[in-house]
């Protein structure tokens, strides 16, 4: 996490830094600064908080120059006070970082012996005192971060710029995203504007003309000329690529948050990626799909973190069922540490919104050439994850800015979905017939996601009625089970209050110890052959004073005979895509009962998009 930018500009560079921080802000919000070189000397201005915090400063001291870093953060080694909000500056160097330097306490140590005082707390100061004193011996930039990056361990992306040296920015990544953005040469001059920035999002108003970096790449960038060099140091040539300016453009519109308006936006982005995977004349699976073939697979394995993690779980259901397929699930963190037994012909399918997160791409390189292939479901086709997988299969989500991911979830619903069936279909277990059958089904759902939005006034009618909870328990069976995890996490993560999500069966072994008239209960539940059993469990909860929410369909809810507090009527649907529905109703939910409560829904505390670290 943490978003990084640096540009070597024709005029002064704050206002187009800070404006770029801000659209990196999504990656890490507890404190932020900037660094420019005026006639070659450096000046910092540095706040704590949001980026309208650093704004403000700004505004009362400015900062000249026309070459500059900046940085927000997500802490990790540090609170978040001004001392150790980046960019941090040890004499002639100044640095900003995304990552984390696993071995900066034995150089920390190791400095402090030769006489070095630090200023913060931070793994990144060590990056800064140590390339200061290599810049001590020879005074050549780029030698001091070559010495300095065969020190550090760890994942980083850095962007440095040295005291007296307008004309020079470097910048290296190794396990953190970075791309390098060319401005348009002026023919007179031979000059241009060079970017570095986290991702090619936040530069898009800057330039479309990127580069990625790839693993252990150092790039030193004048406005004449850039030289990339890879991890061994020899010069390579990255390419530069065109990147289409709709896919970047983020606004709000009429919603009051970037989540409201995504959980608008579901029944376009669900069809259009079902547009992607269903050739909805023939109502059968193509497009992106073909590219895919399960035949001769005999295990799929899952990984994934959080949000997608419980996408990933639908999708073990969906595996079962439609492909009679084993499936190994783990979040990616336990994952690439297990001795887990590969074999070639496992199909590993790594989920992922941003393609970013630490864990899941090391997951990718923990399996990499020991199974059949590897396959990326992403959002962002040019993310880490989706350039090293075998095949990359797009969720077409559109960017997601809210921190709590909801388009983007069902968009890997989607996906996974429709790859499970892909996989019967290669095995030869869905026939034609079914194949059109659960095609036709699919193709149905932005509508009846459409539909199920209109549900927002009720839902709003039950968040107030868990405003004030200190507790609440979410209950699924079945493919609804991974559903109430999910439903949980979004509820904790935005409001902060306290959620379990539990397989609705599982309550008797410990959880309804919890349940009394402070525990709203909220209940997941479709008129299939599991409706009955988690009736009964609901009863349970009843039993013992929980006020209950029962989510259902137009059966379920004649079946349940208006038992529960409150009922929502969720469209019907195929049992087996439920999560489809319910997973709106659980998003407005957690949304209003956010809001509600007046919490941050955008950018909820401690928390980061894009997870780049361990
Ligand atoms: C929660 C949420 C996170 C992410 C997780 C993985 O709403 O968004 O739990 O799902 O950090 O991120 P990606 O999908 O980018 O790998």
């Amino acid at each position: 996490m943490c978003g990084i930018v640096g540009i070597l500009g024709a005029s002064d560079v704050a206002p187009n830094l800070l404006q770029t921080l801000q659209r990196l802000e999504y990656r890490g919000y507890d404190s932020s600064g900037i660094a420019t070189l005026c006639e070659g000397a450096v000046t910092r201005r540095r706040a704590v908080g949001k980026i309208a915090a650093l704004g403000d400063l700004l505004d009362r001291q400015p900062l000249a120059g026309r070459s500059g870093i900046a940085h927000t953060r997500w802490a990790t080694h540090g609170s978040p006070n001004q001392a150790n909000a980046h960019p941090h500056r040890a004499g002639k160097v100044v640095v900003v970082h995304n990552g984390i330097i696993e071995n900066y306490a034995e150089l920390r140590q190791e400095l402090m012996d030769s006489g070095v005082i630090f200023t913060s707390d931070t793994d990144t100061e060590v990056v800064a005192q140590l390339c200061n004193s290599f810049m001590a011996w020879q005074n050549d930039p780029f030698e001091a971060v070559q010495k300095t990056l065969d020190r550090i361990r760890g994942a980083f992306a850095l962007c440095f710029l040295f005291e007296g040296q307008d004309d020079l920015m470097i910048c290296a990544r190794k396990g953190s995203p970075l791309v390098v953005g060319y401005g348009d040469r002026d023919e007179a001059t031979g000059m241009r504007e060079m970017f570095v920035g986290s991702d090619a999002l936040a530069l898009a108003p800057l330039t479309d003309q990127i580069s990625y970096l790839e693993e252990g790449d150092v790039a030193v960038l004048s406005r004449k000329s850039v030289q990339i060099y890879n991890h061994l140091f020899q010069p390579v040539e990255r390419d530069v690529r065109r990147i289409e300016l709709d896919e970047v453009l983020v606004d709000k519109g009429e919603h009051k948050h970037f989540m409201h308006k995504e959980i608008h936006e579901q029944p376009a982005s669900l069809a259009r990626v079902f547009g992607s995977l269903i050739d909805l004349q023939k109502g059968r699976l193509s497009g992106d799909l073909d590219k895919v073939d399960f035949s001769g697979v005999r295990r799929v394995v899952l990984v994934a973190c959080g949000t997608a993690y419980y996408a990933a779980s639908v999708a073990k259901y969906w595996f079962e069922e439609f492909a009679d397929l084993p499936v190994e699930l783990d979040v990616a963190s336990e994952f690439r540490y297990r001795s887990t037994p590969l074999r070639d012909d496992d199909m590993a399918i790594f989920v992922s919104q941003s393609g970013e997160t630490a864990d899941t791409l090391a997951a990718v390189r923990h399996v990499k050439g020991r199974v059949r292939a590897v396959l990326a479901v992403v959002n962002v086709p040019t993310s880490s994850i989706a350039r090293e997988a075998d095949h990359v299969l797009e969720i077409l989500a559109g960017p997601e800015i809210g921190v709590a991911s909801t388009k983007a979830y069902v968009g890997q619903l989607a996906l996974l979905a429709a790859l499970a069936l892909k996989a019967g279909k290669d095995n030869g277990l869905v026939g034609t017939d079914a194949e059109t059958s659960l095609a036709v089904a699919m193709a149905a759902l932005p509508r009846l996601v459409s539909e199920t939005l209109s549900l927002e006034p009720m839902v709003q009618q039950v968040a107030a009625t868990m405003v004030s909870a200190r507790d609440t328990l979410f209950l699924g069976r079945g493919v609804l089970a991974p559903l109430a995890f999910e439903a949980a996490l979004k509820l904790k993560e935005i409001s902060y209050i306290h959620a379990e999500g539990y397989a609705a069966g599982e309550l008797k072994h410990g959880p309804i110890a919890l349940i009394d008239e402070h525990v709203p209960v909220i209940v997941f539940a479709s008129s299939g052959p599991l409706f009955e059993k988690t009736i009964s469990n609901v009863q349970e909860v009843i039993a013992r004073g929980a006020r209950v929410t029962l989510i259902t369909d137009p059966q379920g809810a004649v079946l349940a005979k208006g038992i529960g507090d409150h009922m929502l009527i969720v469209p019907a649907v195929r049992e087996e895509l439920a999560p489809f529905v319910h997973s709106i109703v659980a998003q407005l939910l957690a949304y209003h009962v956010a809001v509600l409560k007046g919490t941050d829904v955008d950018q909820p505390r401690n928390l980061a998009k894009s997870v780049t670290v361990e």
